[in-house]
């Protein structure tokens, strides 16, 4: 499973990214308001896509096709890793398949259904976001959805990868990997909790005072 991280925060790409472990990059327009410190959000991206080599996405905020194809076509210009993020929406449906007609990435975001699912797949769409946390908070089995899209994947040979989004703690990302997802974007302090182990921790210091023990001896 590739691993993204779901932030616009630079600095916390910077210092993932560092241990190899970063495929792509997910962007909001929450995370890039959060993160802004005044700089426009073509500087943001463009950051972000010199330092990540694979996949950055961008999200678009116009709600109507028209608007959001000027978008997309503008923001696909800003460096060859930008992948456009747009809402699932009619709107967004009708703009991903112009879009993929034209050859450029899209991130259909905001996917609440199976069927949502279903429909971006049919339209080709590059990657699919389904929101497993905030279906958790709602109350539903947001794991399912992950298992429903990888069954209707594979029945139809989509090509679409799935891109499991909102997670909220480090077990969820396990079962997203063991219910088949392409990818998890995961925000920089669950990256940080998929790493530390306390028995690992534990481990370290046992092994390091035998072999300080040793040390003395000698
Ligand atoms: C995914 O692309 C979204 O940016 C993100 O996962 C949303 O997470 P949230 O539900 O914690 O806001």
């Amino acid at each position: 499973m590739k691993l993204f991280i779901d932030t616009a925060n630079i600095a916390d790409i910077r210092r993932l990214n560092e241990l190899g472990i970063v495929d792509g990059v997910t962007t909001n327009p929450s995370w890039i308001s959060r993160d802004s410190k005044g700089r426009s959000f073509k500087e943001i991206v463009q950051e972000i896509c010199r330092e990540v080599k694979g996949p950055v996405s961008a999200e678009v905020t116009s709600t109507d096709t028209a608007g959001m194809l000027k978008e997309a076509r503008d923001i696909s210009t800003w460096a060859k890793n930008t992948v456009i993020k747009l809402p699932t929406t009619a709107e967004g449906l009708k703009a991903l398949k112009t879009l993929s007609g034209e050859g450029i990435k899209t991130n259909m975001t905001l996917v609440f259904s199976a069927n949502q699912a279903l429909l971006a797949g049919k339209l080709e769409a590059t990657f699919v976001s389904p929101f497993i946390g905030r279906l958790y908070d709602a109350g539903y089995d947001g794991m399912q959805l992950i298992k429903d899209c990888t069954a209707i994947y594979r029945n139809y040979g989509f090509k679409t990868k799935i891109l499991a989004a909102s997670f909220r703690e480090p077990r969820e990302i396990t079962e997203a990997a063991l219910a088949g997802a392409d990818i998890a974007t995961v925000k920089p302090e669950l990256v940080e909790q998929m790493i530390k182990n306390p028995f690992t921790d534990a481990g370290l210091k046992s092994f390091l005072d035998s072999w300080a023990a040793m040390k003395k001896q000698k």
